[in-house]
């Protein structure tokens, strides 16, 4: 099976191939030559992961997958959530979102997050959820030099070490994205494809 995987980022392309192994062949926009700057405006993940997939089906007639994930704080109402990637606005990158977000946290006692993954599917003319969620711990000072984003101040629980300290392989049995990747995966495994 071949399926286009709706983003450019090596990191996630590296991380959901490593998931899905030899069982289907994962293709990024570039492959199908797509250099467009996809919107992402809706405010939920949802509805951002939803556009994503619709555009490519629309725009290059592929069934597809897209993800949006955010990071989401308990003690900031669930921020930066679906604007993690533009926390400290528009141009910065992962040093100045995770400086932000460490002020944010200073003098909090309630240090829970969760990273929440949510990949849109289209097949078939059919449109299809799936969500994967790992729950832990902003930590005070970042740890690792592993992942990308958020990861080195992000301690997964039930683990000592932050997601850019445990390694990539570590990283995938238990990430957000590998949970939602895995329902994908079962969902197709099983899938009929309609005549
Ligand atoms: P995206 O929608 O998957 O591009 O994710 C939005 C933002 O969330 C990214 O720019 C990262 O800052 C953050 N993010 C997503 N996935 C991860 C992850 O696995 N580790 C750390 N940060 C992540």
């Amino acid at each position: 099976m071949k399926f286009v995987f709706a983003t450019n980022n090596q990191h996630k392309l590296n991380e959901v191939r490593e998931i899905v192994g030899e069982w289907a062949e994962i293709v990024s926009l570039s492959d199908i030559d797509c250099h467009d700057d996809i919107p992402e405006t809706s405010d939920t993940l949802e509805g951002n992961a939803l556009q994503k997939a619709r555009y490519i089906k629309e725009h290059y007639g592929w069934d597809c997958f897209a993800d949006d994930t955010g990071l989401e704080v308990e003690a900031l109402n669930n921020a930066p959530g679906v604007y993690s990637a533009r926390y400290a606005g528009p141009g910065h990158d992962s040093e100045a979102n995770m400086r932000k977000l460490l002020a944010e946290m200073e003098g909090k006692e309630n240090r829970k997050a969760r990273f929440r993954t949510v990949i849109a599917l289209l097949v078939d003319g059919k449109e299809y959820i799936f969500e994967g969620i790992v729950q832990g711990t902003i930590i005070r000072e970042k740890r690792g030099n592993g992942g990308f984003g958020y990861d080195p101040i992000f301690q997964p629980d039930g683990f000592t070490e932050t997601f850019a300290e445990m390694g990539e392989e570590a990283k995938n049995r238990v990430s957000h994205r590998a949970r939602a990747v895995r329902r994908l995966i079962d969902f197709l495994s099983t899938y009929v494809p309609s005549v």
